[in-house]
């Protein structure tokens, strides 16, 4: 029987893992200017957790989760970072630190969705948190700190889109609003936004169904809509964006799937992505510390999705930065060579020069052909009579050149090159 991974996981392999770890070290440095630190939290957690979070209505709390019952316990596979960093900054008290906590994570999700290009259901997020700060200005320099990744990775073309959603009782005589204004129209929705309309309204502005979209553009819903507070909360958010020299544009549809949101929302589309045009989003989410029993703190925070920043990049990108070069090459000629060679692999090793032996057998071509030319800069071949001598054939891959090298002098000849 043939195992394949599970729907909507992939192997990251070799040749691909070089660019993950580009990615995320121009990520990590970039996160490191703005003075985040990495934070690391488990992937399981309580499914409560995100049920109080996220919203029990919304489309990850009532169909994306993949459970773990184990006794009496119901373990969640963390579908979102967010509420696992709240949880661990009130658990570890960490709101008695002073001042504004910058966290950043990196890390796999999970989602049951359907999958398809750029939608998987285990993706890998890169993000971050700062908790502590009602400041729009955290806000501004949020949305600058992803842009600036974005542009770290290569990335150009994507659009920033901003909003804000204001405080939650804003929120509340929105949803009513919205929901008044919706029922009129109930029977020419989609299904789904008929549903939305009774359970999580605010879904139904980011239907991507052509008659609920022509329908939700006819109620011009771009009206203010947030109290005098939040109004000005936007305003300054917006003057910190123009500040920083960040394009972006305001749409007052742009809700966001998540119930924890306050105030701005924000996200990143790329027109290479296809209808999952997303590759990052986030917000301010002021009551979430106090929800999950810490004190009151305002926070502001966004998920790059690793999987998406790759497509984006596109293809010339991930030729270029394929593999590392291996320095040397070593083929043993025999059982008395081969103890030698190992000796030469550790002291190669030890100067910190890459190297790697040839474990298998057969002629000394196939062995060599074994060499990945364009990536391995030096054979070295040692047989019974270079033994003899205490020296070995040292071939240079790209200029195809040889010569007989003093094993004594090994490291020195490599490490010149
Ligand atoms: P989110 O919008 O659910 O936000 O996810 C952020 C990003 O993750 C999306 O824009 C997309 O690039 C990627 N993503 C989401 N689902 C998938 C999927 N099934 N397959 C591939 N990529 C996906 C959050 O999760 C919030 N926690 C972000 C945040 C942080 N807000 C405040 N702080």
């Amino acid at each position: 029987m043939l195992f394949k991974s599970p729907r909507g996981t992939k192997d990251i392999l070799p040749q691909e893992s070089g660019n993950w770890q580009r990615i995320e070290e121009k990520a990590r440095a970039v996160f490191s200017l703005f003075a985040y630190e990495e934070i690391r939290t488990p992937i399981i957690e309580e499914s409560k957790l995100f049920s109080r979070s996220l919203g029990d209505l919304t489309d990850i709390v009532q169909k994306q989760m993949f459970l773990i019952k184990k006794e009496t316990d119901t373990f969640v596979l963390r579908p979102e970072a967010t509420a696992s960093i709240v949880r661990s900054y009130v658990e570890n008290t960490l709101y008695n630190v002073a001042g504004v906590s910058k966290f950043y994570y990196m890390g796999p999700m999970f989602r049951a969705e359907r999958p398809q290009k750029g939608r998987l259901r285990q993706f890998h997020h890169i993000g971050c948190e700062a908790i502590g700060s009602y400041s729009p200005y955290l806000d501004s320099e949020s949305v600058y700190l992803a842009s600036k990744i974005i542009s770290a990775l290569g990335i150009s073309g994507h659009d920033i889109i901003v909003n804000s959603l204001g405080c939650i009782n804003d929120k509340k005589s929105f949803a009513l609003n919205l929901r008044e204004k919706l029922l009129v129209h109930k029977k020419s929705f989609c299904e789904d936004c008929q549903s939305r309309i009774a359970k999580n309204v605010f879904r139904v502005l980011d239907c991507k169904n052509r008659q609920c979209k022509d329908i939700v553009l006819s109620l011009n819903l771009g009206a203010s809509r947030i109290c005098g507070d939040c109004q000005k909360h936007f305003d300054q958010v917006k003057a910190g964006l123009d500040l920083f020299g960040v394009n972006y544009q305001v749409n007052p549809l742009l809700v966001r799937g998540l119930d924890y949101y306050t105030r701005t929302v924000f996200e990143i589309t790329h027109k290479n992505l296809g209808s999952q045009d997303a590759l990052g989003a986030g917000g301010r989410y002021d009551n979430l510390v106090e929800e999950l029993g810490g004190p009151a703190r305002g926070a502001v925070g966004f998920a790059l999705g690793v999987e998406r920043l790759l497509l984006a990049r596109g293809e010339s990108q991930v030729q270029e930065e394929q593999g590392s070069v291996l320095h040397c090459y070593i083929i043993p000629l025999g059982d008395e060579a081969l103890k030698t060679c190992l000796k030469v692999l550790q002291l190669l090793r030890d100067n910190g020069i890459r190297s790697d032996l040839d474990y298998l057998d057969g002629s000394l071509k196939s062995r060599m052909g074994r060499a990945d030319k364009n990536r391995t800069k030096f054979c070295l071949i040692i047989g019974d009579n270079e033994l003899a001598k205490g020296t070995g054939i040292l071939k240079n891959m790209s200029a195809r050149t040889q010569e007989e090298v003093k094993l004594s002098e090994i490291v020195k000849k490599i490490g010149e090159t």
